[in-house]
């Protein structure tokens, strides 16, 4: 065995005591790996008088992480805070020719450019496995068992929170703000859930995939993103009455010469794969040229899936090194001309609108025609019988393919109408 590698733990929060849980008790299968044995030679916290769930020498602990990238006993930096200081950290390190692995999504889908610069400028190498769904090996896949594909398309359930919100709206147990909050009581939703609830983590998440699997230089805030704040019981009814699901979908698909890559609530049909990964399970499918469709489902978060891929990141890093096999970080990035991320506007989808309309003849009509001027044809009409209270009825809409320039521009025709004094709620279909 050669000597141990020296690493750098900036975080012993949920996943850092995870990961020094994992390098105690290695498995066999990390044991059996020659070259694979590291050493804990620092950790930073913020505060180091707090109690910790795992054993770890106290004469280690710092509160200043910028020691633990500066400490010369250190060779590997795994960044585990989410801080907003980071970036500092992680570039330190890379501008030092120290490995980084982190989980931290935010960084990468916003500052990953930069950090891969840095990184190759510098001959260190950057991983980020746990950055998206959790333990679930989709980076490695999408880099290592799928290199002999071009990546078409990647469809995938990113978020476990609004993930485990709409099974449990999709089996009746309440409302979205009933469930939310159960959610909260039961650790799976954060105090503050805006990121997850708005799809803005899954845009963070998907930008990242996209990256890997389509050499788009987009950013978390390039993907299109809308959240599942304002899915209704009546909506996920009437999706079941026309056989689909609701979740919230982070899709990419390869466009000649940009990607297209979105995050929003789509009905998919029941049978489909991703209709069944229910409660707070991710799952990515991906078509891929060579394999076709592969599904890959597990736990897109907690400490021991997380920390799981950060180990699994760690023992590569030393492994390649080792064998003078180049940096994965390279692997990742060079070689392909980077494309941009496509705006939204000209993606063509099917479509669920739903509107309370007032109960006068005509009303229908007036919106067929506004659709129809938008070269947007329906596919079906449920009109359900008198809401009595209100003197307005129910209407739902599924289109064929229209593009969404086209929907928006009907949508803001139809709102603007008398009759349809609460505006048409839309919701995206997709076939899968
Ligand atoms: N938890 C998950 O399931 C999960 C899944 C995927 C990705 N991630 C990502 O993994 C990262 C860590 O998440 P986590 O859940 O482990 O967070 P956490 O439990 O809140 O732990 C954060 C750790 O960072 C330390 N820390 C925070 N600010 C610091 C600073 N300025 N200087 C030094 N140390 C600092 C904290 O110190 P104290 O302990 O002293 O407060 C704590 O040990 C985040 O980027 C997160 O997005 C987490």
């Amino acid at each position: 065995m050669s000597n141990p590698i020296g690493v750098g733990l900036i975080g012993l929060g949920t996943v850092g005591s995870g990961v020094v849980e994992l390098l105690q008790d290695a498995p066999s299968s990390m044991r059996r790996r020659k070259h694979v044995d590291f050493a804990l030679k620092r950790v930073a916290v913020r505060d180091r008088a707090r109690p910790r769930a795992v054993a770890v020498d106290k004469a280690l602990l710092t509160a200043e992480a910028a020691e633990v990238v500066a400490d010369p006993a250190v060779q590997l930096v795994v960044e585990l805070t989410g801080a907003a200081p980071a970036y500092e950290w992680v570039s330190a390190a890379l501008r030092q020719g120290k490995d980084v692995g982190t989980a931290n999504k935010a960084l990468l889908a916003e500052r990953g450019e930069e950090l891969f610069e840095l990184a190759l400028k510098n001959g260190a190498d950057l991983m980020f496995e746990a950055s998206v769904a959790g333990g679930i090996p989709i980076i490695r896949s999408l880099r290592s068992g799928l290199v002999a594909n071009r990546v078409e398309s990647l469809y995938g359930i990113l978020n476990g929170t609004t993930n485990y919100i709409l099974t449990r709206m999709s089996r009746g147990e309440g409302d979205y703000a009933d469930i939310l909050k159960d959610a909260q009581d039961e650790g799976y939703a954060e105090p503050d859930p805006t990121m997850d609830v708005s799809g803005m983590d899954a845009a963070q998440k998907l930008a990242i995939l996209c990256r890997i699997g389509f050499h788009s230089t987009g950013t978390g805030s390039d993907v299109f993103c809308e959240g599942i704040e304002h899915i209704e019981q009546s909506d996920i009814e009437y999706a079941r009455e026309l056989g689909f699901v609701i979740k919230l979908l982070a899709i990419a698909k390869q466009q000649n010469g940009s990607v297209e890559a979105r995050v929003h609530p789509a009905m998919v049909p029941t049978d489909s794969l991703l209709a069944n990964i229910h409660d707070e399970f991710n799952a990515i499918q991906v078509q891929g040229s060579a394999v076709g469709p592969q599904v890959f489902s597990g736990r897109g978060a907690g400490q021991m899936p997380t920390a799981s891929a950060v180990v699994a990141d760690m023992v590569e890093m030393v492994e390649r090194k080792v064998a003078g096999a180049g940096t994965a970080i390279g692997d990742m990035i060079l070689g392909e001309e980077a494309v941009s991320i496509a705006p939204v506007e000209n993606v063509e989808m099917r479509y669920f609108l739903r509107a309370l309309v007032c109960d006068q003849p005509g009303v229908l009509e007036r919106i067929a025609r506004i659709l129809a001027e938008e070269h947007i044809s329906i596919a079906s009409v449920i009109q359900k019988e008198r809401d009595l209270e209100g003197g307005s009825v129910p209407l739902v809409i599924v289109t064929h393919e229209a593009k969404e320039a086209a929907m928006q521009r009907a949508l803001g025709a139809i709102d603007a109408l008398d009759a349809v004094p609460d505006g048409v709620k839309l919701i995206r279909m997709e076939e899968l």
